[in-house]
């Protein structure tokens, strides 16, 4: 099994990283800056022969190519994507800056850009080597947060604004590549202890990452377009 995951560096897609390469699966783990990564540079000494570290920053077209050209060299196919590379502006500062009369134009470029443009255009750039692998899947880690049922809040607009884009996007995609074999779902892992979930946060990344993967294994072509947690249960819209 060939993985390709965003934000490889740190968070669930650390937690993502490792499991895959734990179970034997060969990894493309992307960053935005590998060489700084200690945590996969020291996977990499372990796993020389089964993963590949990418630089990708989500946002920048001409990463995005070199990066596919990075799964090129090495592999005719792809098998998972996992487009877990978000941002939350401001998370864990203690100021509200997502609540109204503090939004910015900037954190919501920011956050439109990561979260939802970024996965499309990184999910488009390997489609071919999706299709040419088995069973192509694309999970894009989303968030209750971007459930517009469950909208109760102003704050956090931005982020929920760009989860619920990523949505759409997501299940515009689902629609046109279920024909090709293909699968894209979208995934809400929780609320994880990480940079972004903050130390209060009621589960481990590693937890959420377990069962993404197993998510990953047991899809079927009937779940294509679907909203779930990491459970596999069904999100609300
Ligand atoms: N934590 C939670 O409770 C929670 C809840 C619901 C959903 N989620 C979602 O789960 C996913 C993972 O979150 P996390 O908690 O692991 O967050 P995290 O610890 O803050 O990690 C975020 C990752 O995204 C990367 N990233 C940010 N901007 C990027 C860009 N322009 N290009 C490429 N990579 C970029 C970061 O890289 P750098 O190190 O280079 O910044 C980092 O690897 C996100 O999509 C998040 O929205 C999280």
């Amino acid at each position: 099994m060939r993985a390709f995951i965003t934000g490889a560096n740190r968070g669930l897609g650390l937690e993502l990283t490792r499991q895959y390469l734990e179970r034997g699966d060969h990894v493309f783990a992307a960053s935005r800056q590998p060489t700084q990564a200690a945590e996969l540079q020291a996977l990499r000494q372990q796993y020389a022969d089964r993963l590949v570290l990418l630089s990708l920053d989500v946002t920048d077209a001409a990463s995005i190519a070199a990066a596919v050209q990075g799964v090129q060299a090495a592999t005719d196919g792809l098998d998972v994507l996992i487009n877990n590379a978000g941002v939350y502006p401001h998370a864990g500062s203690g100021d509200a800056h997502q609540r109204l009369g503090q939004l910015t134009h900037d954190d919501a470029i920011e956050t439109m850009q990561v979260n939802a443009i970024g996965p499309l255009l990184v999910s488009q750039a390997l489609l071919p080597l999706l299709r040419a692998g088995h069973k192509g899947r694309i999970l894009s880690i989303s968030s209750g947060q971007g459930s517009l049922t469950w909208k109760a809040t102003g704050d956090p607009y931005h982020y929920s604004a760009s989860k619920a884009a990523l949505n759409m996007y997501m299940r515009s995609l689902a629609a046109e590549i279920g024909n090709m074999g293909l699968i894209s779902v979208l995934v809400d892992p929780g609320w994880m202890r990480t940079e972004m979930g903050g130390e209060h946060a009621i589960q481990e990344p590693a937890d959420s990452a377990r069962g993404i993967i197993r998510l990953a294994e047991q899809l079927h072509v009937e779940e294509n377009g679907s909203f779930v947690t990491w459970q596999g249960q069904p999100v609300p819209w």
